[in-house]
């Protein structure tokens, strides 16, 4: 029998906010799957032309499972020890290291990089510094894809937290930048743009708002 004081009662308002965001998803018909990456392994194919991708922010390795799948060399990095442990399982054809994006990439060259929600941490000068780093890094004629949150992401902290700067909050402790579309247009200013829409994926219980960016560097 289950004895009431074991129970970690801080935790039940998030579970039932979990349970009632799934019973929606299931009435709603909308799907936890987040393929986001599928429809762009042609063009990282194309672009990556034998040179390795480079994944910052692997996560767990959902990304890398779809692209080495796709026979794509990946090189993923991660600053989360267990997050690392996960992709190495899930994605084994795949090198992995942990680093810190904002350190020395673990490649002086990439025909790609994708980076999924995990360009959101830092200052806007920072940011800058990131991206300015990607763009050195890719071969002529390189890709970078990205999806960076939406001020649209209201679920996910867009709203009600401390503001540190334009758009960039302490959410629930962690830093967290939430970008409006003239935010992306200054960020990729100097890249060639080739795809920036605004979407919703259903994957993290809750509707989450974020931009999936394509730029290039010229040729
Ligand atoms: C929201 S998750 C996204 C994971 C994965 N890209 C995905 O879409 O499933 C953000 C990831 O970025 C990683 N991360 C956060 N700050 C980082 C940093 N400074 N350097 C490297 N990785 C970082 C986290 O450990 C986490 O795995």
């Amino acid at each position: 029998m289950w004895e009431m004081r074991n129970i970690e009662w801080h935790a039940v308002p998030q579970l039932l906010k979990g349970i009632g965001a799934a019973a929606l998803d299931i009435a709603n018909g909308h799907s936890r799957k987040d393929c986001w990456l599928a429809s762009w392994i042609p063009l990282i194919r194309e672009r990556a032309n034998g040179v390795p991708v480079l994944e910052l922010g692997c996560g767990q390795g959902h990304d890398t499972l779809m692209m080495t799948s796709a026979g794509l060399k990946v090189i993923a990095i991660d600053s989360s020890s267990a997050m690392l442990e996960r992709a190495r399982c899930k994605a084994p054809l795949a090198r992995f290291y942990d680093r810190d994006l904002r350190c020395d990439f673990p490649v002086q060259r990439a025909g790609v990089v994708v980076a999924s929600l995990s360009l959101h941490y830092f200052g806007w000068n920072e940011t800058m510094e990131i991206v300015g780093r990607i763009k050195q890094v890719l071969v002529p004629g390189g890709v970078l894809l990205c999806r960076l949150n939406s001020t649209r992401d209201v679920n996910f902290g867009a709203k009600g937290h401390r503001e540190i700067e334009r758009n960039y909050y302490m959410v629930h402790g962690q830093t967290k930048r939430f970008f409006d579309q003239g935010d992306v247009q200054r960020l990729f200013s100097d890249w060639e743009p080739l795809s920036l829409v605004e979407k919703v994926t259903h994957r993290f219980g809750m509707p989450k708002t974020a931009w999936e960016i394509a730029v290039g560097v010229n040729q």
